[in-house]
């Protein structure tokens, strides 16, 4: 199987095959989704929520982003794996940018990086593309501003499309490889897909994205509690792993585990 490049994904929309995207955070679900033909990986700062359990992804640090996305860089020997660049590590400058693009490359192994913003963004994403830097710039809804943004809401609606779309043409413009949108209207991010010529990934942004995204543990069953209305459960691995627990401690509390062939002689 083939190294995924990021020309391979432009064929994709060129040809007009979706494909799909998943969050990783370490070595086991990297190299168990590498193996499954997921072509692309995120390295997501959700790895606040779901691998550190800060309650936002504002907290996480570009110190904790590095030795996940090197587990994840170095378990996946075929997935273009892309790393979020976290909040305060990019906003302050491009030259910042730079720095924490470079060390999350270099330390972390990411063959690109995410980052969240508008087309005043622009700036920073033409100094990292013109470095080598492959960007996906990530639109719509943008958790790292939920406070500015007033929390989770859907982006892009009634007139507001149109803001939508002239980001995504100013961020194609200075060269993001693909656009990621995250909580628009169908339509609105319909209407990107079509005006843009680089990939277009959606999460909660309906079904005509070049590509679609969700975080591996809502997508397993493994997040507890809710979760959003965009998210589709193919698994129920929470409840398969209660359930192995559970089974566990029986066999413990019961003298069935361990059994003798779980046992040395002497
Ligand atoms: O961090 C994350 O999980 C993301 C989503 C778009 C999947 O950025
Ligand atoms: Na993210």
């Amino acid at each position: 199987v083939r190294k995924i490049r990021i020309h391979h994904l432009q064929q994709m929309k060129a040809r007009g095959e979706r494909w799909a995207m998943l969050t990783a955070y370490d070595q086991l679900s990297a190299s168990v989704f590498d193996a499954a033909g997921i072509p692309v990986l995120l390295v997501g700062d959700s790895a606040a929520n779901n691998v550190l359990g800060y309650r936002t992804t504002l907290p996480i640090s570009l110190d904790e982003m590095i030795p996940l996305t090197r587990a994840v860089s170095g378990a996946a020997p075929h997935a273009l794996v892309v790393a979020d660049l976290p909040f305060g590590s990019y906003q302050g400058s491009p030259q910042q940018a730079f720095d924490s693009a470079v060390r999350i490359m270099k330390e972390g192994g990411a063959h690109a990086v995410k980052l969240e913003g508008r087309a005043a963004l622009a700036p920073t994403v033409k100094l990292l593309a013109e470095a080598g830097i492959p960007v996906m710039a990530h639109i719509g809804f943008t958790p790292q501003s939920e406070h500015a943004l007033g929390g989770y809401r859907v982006q892009g609606r009634g007139e507001n499309a149109e803001q939508l779309l002239e980001d995504a043409l100013a961020l194609q413009a200075a060269g993001a490889f693909s656009v990621l949108m995250e909580m628009v209207p169908a339509p609105a991010a319909a209407a990107v897909t079509k005006a843009l010529d680089v990939p277009t990934v959606g999460i909660g942004a309906g079904p005509d994205c070049d590509a679609q995204v969700l975080v591996w543990t809502d997508m397993a069953g493994f997040t507890g509690g809710k979760t959003a209305r965009f998210v589709k459960k193919y698994a129920d691995l929470r409840g398969i792993l209660t359930e192995a627990a559970q089974e566990y401690a029986r066999d413990v509390r019961h003298g069935t585990f361990p059994a003798p062939e779980h046992s040395f002689e002497d």
